[in-house]
């Protein structure tokens, strides 16, 4: 697909890795629509930042574990942009339980963290089908991690949910081909994100150092790769996973 003047809806466009995806798409001249859900006076000043590279940027308000905000939202962008050609299912929640701690895995977080990383991502890209099918084209990508392929991350509940994001990924391969192409990265530890900093220093570094490459994951290599499958016209339904080599997948 021609990138240029495309339009993406990023979720998560203030966190580390979504300011990431919004620049590498400004600077292939996608047109942005950044989603948050708290962090209004950065997502504005992100937006304009994105701007001067071309593309027209903005920031929309939602919180996309609702199926009636993400209508309003998806709404919003269609009134700016008229045409919706990319979905980055990227905002997600975490928090640590160490994985024996089965108690401190309560019925609530489970569904909380169920409900933003699995479900919110279906909500979101149910809102937008039927849009890219009338459009004839459209991408979708979704942000795994190498949690969802091996029982690793800050808790059970998280790893479970990025497990069903990677088959979801597939499923949805399946049920919107061919018009649109669906396909999901899997990233390991990566620095500068708020994700990342309510994670144990021990375990970051533990993580980092088992690593093949000794180094944690580079999030401008994740951003380019959500970008690669977006131009892609061949790749449906794949994950790739950027973990400076533990999973081997
Ligand atoms: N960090 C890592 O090492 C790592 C590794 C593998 C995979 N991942 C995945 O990479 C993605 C990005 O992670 P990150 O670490 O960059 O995240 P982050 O820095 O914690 O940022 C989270 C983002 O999601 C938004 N958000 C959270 N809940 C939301 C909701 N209900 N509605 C709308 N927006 C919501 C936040 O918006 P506000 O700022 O407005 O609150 C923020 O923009 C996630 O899918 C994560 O699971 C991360």
């Amino acid at each position: 697909m021609e990138l240029k003047d495309t339009v993406a809806i990023v979720t998560g466009c203030t966190g580390g890795l979504g300011q990431r995806i919004c620049r590498a798409f400004a600077e292939n001249g996608v047109q942005i629509a950044g989603i948050y859900q708290h962090s209004r006076e950065q997502a504005e000043a992100l937006a304009k930042e994105w701007s001067v590279l071309g593309p027209r940027c903005v920031a929309i308000q939602a919180d996309v574990t609702l199926p009636e905000a993400i209508q309003a939202m998806v709404d919003q962008v269609m009134a700016a942009f008229g045409r919706v050609d990319i979905l980055v299912n990227n905002a997600a929640f975490n928090q640590t339980v160490p994985f024996k701690d089965l108690d401190g895995l309560t019925l609530e977080l489970w569904n909380k963290i169920l409900l933003a990383n699995l479900t919110s991502p279906l909500l979101c890209v149910k809102a937008v089908a039927a849009i890219m099918r009338k459009q004839g084209r459209g991408r979708i990508v979704n942000i795994g991690s190498i949690a969802g392929l091996a029982p690793l991350g800050s808790s059970i509940a998280y790893a479970v949910s990025k497990a069903g994001v990677i088959h979801l990924t597939r499923c949805l391969a399946v049920a919107l081909g061919p018009e649109v192409a669906v396909n999901a990265v899997a990233p390991g530890t990566m620095m500068g994100t708020r994700m990342t900093a309510k994670l144990a220093p021990d375990l970051v570094e533990r993580t980092t150092k088992a690593a093949a490459l000794q180094k944690p994951v580079e999030r401008d290599d994740v951003a380019r790769q959500i970008v690669e499958f977006c131009r892609s016209d061949s790749t449906t339904g794949q994950v790739l996973v950027l973990d400076s080599g533990v999973v081997y997948h």
